[in-house]
């Protein structure tokens, strides 16, 4: 007799499965580069038409800062830029957004601690720019696996091979082809599926991309010359040749350690190669896996709920002075009231009201798997980099905080507002928004920002303005670096240092050295080792 399976092995079944079909990633590139053009077509592909158009809005709502930092209509729809969620070939796909535009910023690295991979988009007229890098080195930190999309093919670029060169240069990363241009700017004939071997063609219609797929089993077969040209078809069997003896095949493993990023190319303009991109996607990267902790690695599946917080962000309905902590689930099953610990208050909290955006709508979340961001109410029981858990305690390996690179006083102009002024002040200091520092030596107490982005200044005024009702002014200071030292305190006293370098105490007391550039800061590591310097 065939036993029926109970309740139990039912649901250790659903969380088996639910987590298998979890990807939950975030796109890093460059301003300009293409990633919100991308995020909507991504969502076209996934059917969740209305949030497509909504991505595009936000981003013009956030280029125009004042409407932003009115902030309501923002506020109203930050869940949605916090995590999207949709359904694709059978994968819940988990979108997170890295606001790493305009508003670039420690939210931005932070994020990247939460997601499984990675989707770099470069432009190909440009290849690596500045921010791409920045958040590329977050990623590799963490080991990230990672996916490229060389976009805006359609557009004259460089040669394919010097993008791939470059991305090998630059990043230190291995960088496999898996399908390869045919032409390129106003000669774009579409892409080669390296392994498939098959040809996509793009034909340029009113409505945008055309695509269809044509099996070449055979590069030599006079066919191709038909259907892309003698010199495409030339040129695309000496580059298949040249690829093909490099000996560059894709191999997973080295892809799943962060060591190897497939690369597409397309264009996500012309809906071109973007579907075919998702696809594979889907079927690499990989669903919610191990995570490091105090207690070892905690397996997604076999553990009970854990997660940790990556993002808190207040005020986001301006009817009730809330806070949303959002939370990253690690492993096991959420449901909603469910009871969990805090280890880092030793305290039990209820999860009430957890929500998320799902295709168009906010909604409730009654169960929620590994891989999955929720948003919770926070009443100050959650800071960045908590862990949440049910069962034995555990806290997994913090969330890095980042060096600053931007510092600037902060006063008040309401004087009269002295407590509102503080009250916010400790507010987006909670949320991470900006560090606080102090000079000890300083004859009255300033207030000294650090921040990783300039921005994060614009956005401590707009919102001290907006939600505490405090007018303040800016004056910047002219340093670049901050180092924390390691050292003794009386070594750090004993220590010969410029006297540009100044000597600030953090939020927790610890002293931070400020550097007004990048030689001064070189020299003293290089020359000061006894310091022991280190990155927040
Ligand atoms: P971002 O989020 O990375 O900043 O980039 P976004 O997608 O907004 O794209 C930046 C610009 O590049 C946009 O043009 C967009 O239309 C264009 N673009 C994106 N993908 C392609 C592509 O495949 N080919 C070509 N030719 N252009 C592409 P814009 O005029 O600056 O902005 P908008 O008015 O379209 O918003």
């Amino acid at each position: 007799m065939i036993t029926p399976p109970t309740e139990q092995t039912l649901a250790d079944q659903q969380l088996v499965s639910e987590t298998a079909r979890r990807r939950t990633f975030a796109i890093i590139s460059h301003p300009d580069a293409g990633k919100t053009t991308l995020t909507e077509k991504l969502l076209l592909y996934a059917g969740a038409i209305d949030l497509a158009g909504s991505v595009r809005t936000r981003k013009h709502q956030r280029h125009a800062t004042s409407d932003w930092m009115a902030m309501e209509r923002e506020r109203g729809i930050s869940i949605t830029s916090t995590v999207l969620a949709v359904d694709y070939a059978g994968c819940r796909i988990n979108l997170l957004d890295t606001p790493g535009h305009q508003d670039f910023s420690e939210d931005t690295y932070r994020t990247l601690m939460a997601v499984d991979s990675a989707v770099m988009v470069l432009d190909a007229a440009k290849g690596i720019e500045a921010q791409t890098r920045k958040l590329f080195e977050v990623c590799r930190r963490r080991g990230v696996p990672i996916l490229t999309f060389i976009n805006k093919l359609d557009q004259p670029g460089r040669e394919p091979l010097d993008l791939l060169d470059e991305i090998e240069q630059v990043l230190q990363i291995g960088a496999t082809p898996l399908n390869w241009p045919i032409g390129s700017g106003g000669d774009f004939q579409g892409v080669y599926n390296l392994s498939r071997r098959q040809v996509l063609r793009f034909t340029r219609t009113a409505h945008g991309a055309h695509r269809a797929p044509v099996q070449v089993a055979d590069l030599a077969d006079p066919a191709l010359e038909t259907l892309i040209g003698d010199a495409a078809a030339q040129r695309l069997r000496d580059d298949v040749a040249l690829l093909e003896g490099a000996g560059a095949a894709f191999d997973e493993a080295t892809f799943l350690r962060g060591e190897v990023t497939p690369v597409c190319f397309g264009s996500a303009l012309n809906n071109f190669g973007v579907e075919p991109f998702l696809q594979t996607l889907v079927e690499l990267a990989p669903p919610p896996g191990m995570r490091m902790s105090d207690r070892g690695l905690i397996d997604p599946i076999t553990e009970p709920f854990s997660g940790f917080v990556f993002k808190i962000q207040a005020n986001m309905d301006p009817q009730h002075r809330d806070r949303t902590a959002f939370i990253r689930i690690c492993s096991g099953r959420f449901t909603k009231d469910m009871q969990v610990q805090n280890p880092r208050l030793g305290r039990s909290i209820r999860l009430t009201r957890p929500s998320r955006m799902f295709a168009r709508e906010r909604e409730t979340v009654i169960e929620a798997f590994p891989g999955d961001v929720i948003g919770v109410t926070n009443p100050g029981v959650f800071a960045i980099g908590d862990t949440l858990c049910v069962g034995s305690p555990l806290t997994f390996t913090a969330i890095p905080r980042f060096a600053p690179e931007c510092f600037a006083v902060l006063q008040n102009r309401s004087l009269a507002k002295h407590k509102q002024f503080h009250k916010g002040l400790e507010q987006l200091v909670e949320e991470g928004v900006v560090q606080l520092l102090y000079d000890p030596d300083g004859l009255r107490r300033e207030t000294i920002l650090a921040a990783v982005g300039e921005l994060q200044f614009d956005v401590v005024q707009a919102r001290m303005a907006a939600e505490y009702n405090v007018e303040t002014t800016l004056e910047p200071l002219a340093y670049t670096a901050a180092r924390w030292p390691t050292c003794s305190p009386e070594v750090l006293s004993e220590t010969r240092l410029f006297s540009t370098i100044r000597q600030m105490r953090d939020s927790n007391g610890d002293p931070v050295l400020l550097f007004a550039n990048e030689w001064e800061l070189a020299y003293v590591e290089r020359e000061r080792p006894q310091l022991l310097l280190r990155v927040p």
